[in-house]
Order: structure tokens, then C-alpha cells, then sequence
């Protein structure tokens, strides 16, 4: 029977951790789909088993249909192709069984689908058990650039995406880790205070604070900077009301 690892690997191959490293190199591979012809994630992982010497197996990731990204049919989408997903991961492991690995960019805890997977691939008794083992999240390395605590003393903070922003807004809530922004819809937040950063621990890397209505245009091109030094861009914010 197979067991499957998932292994946190922060943002970047400096942050794999000791314990991570030593799960990784027990792997007999490791598993990771590839969209699209070579894709940035995937070349992390690639660099990443390179360097502990563990092979790397790619399988084409489904197609997701994006048509809906907004509405109600969004959830359906994502099912569809996570099960697609857990197909395709059960036939290889069924080709091919052993202690797999899965590398997860950051931490499996957050908006990451390989716990998911992982529990449906032993519920159709593809694999026997697996394990998570953690890596620093976006919002870990974020708070660390910026010297930050992201709570007030006492106080909450509340993780969500740019797409749920508004509705975080309007629910009264005040101290907001936004990720997974397709761009920076601020409208209206001008006199909130924000910390944000882009391409964290990667090329490119970039960080602005200040008020929002001051330092917008900064942070707007600091995004295309991190975009032009890497080719891609990621970023994430604390936006705390005033
Ligand atoms: C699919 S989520 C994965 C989060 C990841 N599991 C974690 O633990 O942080 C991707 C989002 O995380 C944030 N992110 C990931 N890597 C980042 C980086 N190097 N710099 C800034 N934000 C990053 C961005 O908001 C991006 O849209």
C-alpha cells in the first residue's frame, strides 16, 4: 500500500525545513501536476527535489473551468476538478506505489487543495495514510518582513481573498490578511493602514506600508517590479481599519 507526505515548502527552497528534508528524501517520488508547459511552481519543485535527490513526476493538471469565477456555479468547478485531480493522482499511484511526496507551496493550511485530495485518494483506498508536515505561509513571511504581530493584543484577524474583500468589509471586520488578489480593488479604503507584499522569499520580491490612499501608486508598481523581475507575481496584504 502507498502513503502519501505532504510537505510544506515555505516560499521558496530555503525554508524546507529539517523535518520537511528528511520526509522528502524517505519519498520514493514525488507527485506534482503541471499546467501548462513548464510552470513556475512546478520548477520550484523540480529545483527543490533536485536538491534532496528525489525524482519528480509530472502529471498534466485537468482543466478547470473558469467561466463562473463569481458565481454560484464557482464551488462546482473546483470540485470537478479536484476530482479529475484525484483520478489522475490514484491512477499513477496505482502504477507506480510507494511513500509519495506532494510539495506545497507555503503551508497545506492555507487555500491549498492537497489535504483534499489526499483524504479522497485514501477514502477510494488509494493510498493508506498520509501525513502533513508544515512549511512558512505567505502570511508567516509577510508579518516577518513587515516585523509585524498581525493581531492587535487580544484581538483577531480574519484570512480571506481579494474576491471576498468587500464582504469582509462590510461585515465590520477590521484587521484583514487578503490573499489571492487578481488585482488591488481599494476603493473606498483609502484611510485604512496596509502592509503589503509581493513575490516573498522569490525574485522580485517587494514591500509597502502606509495608508492606502497614500501609498496605492507605490504598491501598484512595485506589483509590475516583482511581475518584470520574475515573470509572474503573488502578493498578499494586512489591511487594518483606521
Ligand atoms: C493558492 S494560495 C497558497 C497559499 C499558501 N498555501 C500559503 O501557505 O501561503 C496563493 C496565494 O498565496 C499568496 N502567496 C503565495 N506565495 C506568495 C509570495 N511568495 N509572496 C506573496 N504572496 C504569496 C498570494 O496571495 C497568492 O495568491
Amino acid at each position: 500500500m502507498s502513503r502519501l507526505h505532504i510537505l510544506g515548502v515555505g516560499m521558496g527552497p530555503q525554508h524546507v525545513t529539517v523535518e520537511v528534508a528528511e520526509a522528502l528524501r524517505a519519498c520514493d517520488y514525488v507527485l506534482a501536476a503541471r499546467k501548462g508547459a513548464e510552470d513556475t511552481l512546478l520548477a520550484l519543485r523540480r529545483t527543490v527535489c533536485a536538491s534532496h535527490g528525489v525524482e519528480l513526476v509530472a502529471i498534466p493538471d485537468p482543466e478547470r473551468d473558469r467561466s463562473d469565477s463569481l458565481g454560484a456555479a464557482y464551488p462546482r468547478a473546483v470540485r470537478d476538478w479536484h476530482d479529475a485531480r484525484v483520478e489522475a493522482y490514484a491512477d499513477l499511484i496505482a502504477a507506480r506505489p510507494g511513500t509519495i511526496g506532494m510539495l506545497v507551496w507555503g503551508d497545506a493550511s492555507l487555500y491549498d487543495s492537497s489535504i483534499r485530495i489526499a483524504e479522497a485518494l485514501a477514502a477510494r483506498g488509494a493510498i493508506e495514510e498520509y501525513r502533513v508536515w508544515p512549511g512558512v505561509s505567505a502570511p508567516q513571511l509577510l508579518a516577518a518582513r513587515h516585523r509585524l504581530v498581525l493581531n492587535d493584543v487580544g484581538g483577531a484577524v480574519h484570512v480571506t481573498t481579494g474576491r471576498r474583500l468587500r464582504a469582509a468589509v462590510e461585515a465590520g471586520l477590521d484587521n484583514l490578511v487578503v490573499m489571492l488578489n487578481r488585482r488591488l480593488e481599494l476603493d473606498g479604503l483609502e484611510d485604512w493602514s496596509i502592509w503589503w507584499g509581493g513575490n516573498l522569499g522569490a525574485p522580485g520580491e517587494e514591500l509597502v506600508a502606509g495608508r492606502v490612499g497614500d501609498v496605492l501608486p507605490e504598491i501598484l508598481a512595485a506589483r509590475a517590479r516583482a511581475r518584470d523581475a520574475a515573470g509572474w507575481v503573488m502578493d498578499l496584504y494586512l489591511l487594518r481599519r483606521p
